[in-house]
């Protein structure tokens, strides 16, 4: 069984479908890169799990349960967090605030008398981005003064501290260069490996060849296809992409999984 099933999702702008009968599964312990052109619709998509819209048609299923998603906290509590690529971090906080901004461990002292835990926040904090392998100097350490890698770590470490199952990053490596984005990577097959569903928006296909197991390719609104990564090189797919049919420039059709 899927850990995440989207079915026949449709969302309309006026009178364009942004999202047009589109039905994805998602599974425990694979990234799914979700790729297509401007336009295609992968941010709505994106906004539809995450609770930002509510689609005007079709159900979303996790683990085996109709869910809705009136509102964004709705989808984080359920298990499902994005990263997206504006990031939502206080630069002028430190690591540690950050990564437990909103969800603040906390002591008590008398009843009805507590504090922030700060010592267990910093001994956690950095427990988790030892076991993640994310190199900084410091959790102390202001956002602010952070690479660009450090703080999409640093993003995605807050969204697993956060205890989801399945979380989407849009464009995790677009500002990144090449030793940072391999960390990054290195990160999502972390993330992989401890099972969660990472759905992972991206337009660079070398990203897509590194770290994605299954490729969905989506235009104007639907669902162009799938095709595992195994099973199909960097033009092609780009050329899928670009032309929204399945098949290769040699055309040859490609095995679809569905
Ligand atoms: N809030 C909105 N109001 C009206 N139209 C919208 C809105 N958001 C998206 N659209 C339209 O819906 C379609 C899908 O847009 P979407 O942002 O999902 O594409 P995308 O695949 O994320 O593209 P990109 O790669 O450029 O980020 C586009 O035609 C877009 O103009
Ligand atoms: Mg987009």
């Amino acid at each position: 069984m899927s850990l995440l099933s989207i079915h026949n999702v449709r969302k309309q702008f006026g009178a364009l479908f942004a999202l047009d009968d589109v039905s994805i599964e998602f599974n425990a312990g694979e990234v799914v890169a979700l790729l297509g052109d401007n336009g295609a619709g992968k941010s709505t998509l994106i906004k539809v799990i995450s609770g930002t819209y509510i689609p005007e048609e079709g159900e979303i299923i996790l683990a085996g349960e109709k869910i809705e998603f009136p509102t964004p906290k709705a989808a984080l509590e359920a298990g499902i967090q994005t990263v997206f690529q504006d990031l939502a971090l206080c630069d002028n906080l430190s690591v540690v605030a950050n990564l437990y901004l909103g969800q603040e461990l906390r002591k008590s002292i008398f009843p009805g008398l507590s504090f922030f835990d700060t010592a267990r926040m910093r001994r956690r904090a950095t427990e988790l981005l030892v076991e993640l392998a994310v190199d900084l100097p410091s959790v102390d350490a202001m956002v602010k003064d952070l690479s660009g890698g450090q703080r999409q770590s640093v993003a995605i470490a807050k969204a697993v501290n956060a205890d989801c199952r399945v979380i989407i990053m849009d464009e995790p490596t677009a500002a990144l260069g090449v030793a940072q984005t391999r960390k990054v990577l290195a990160l999502v097959k972390e993330l992989r490996a401890r099972g969660m569903a990472i759905i992972y928006v991206t337009h660079n296909m070398h990203d897509v060849m590194e770290v994605c197991d299954r490729c969905v390719i989506m235009k104007n609104g639907r669902k162009v296809g799938e095709v595992a990564t195994s099973a199909i090189s960097k033009e092609e797919l780009a050329n899928i992409i670009i032309t929204g049919e399945m098949k290769t420039a040699a055309t040859a059709p490609i095995q679809l999984i569905a």
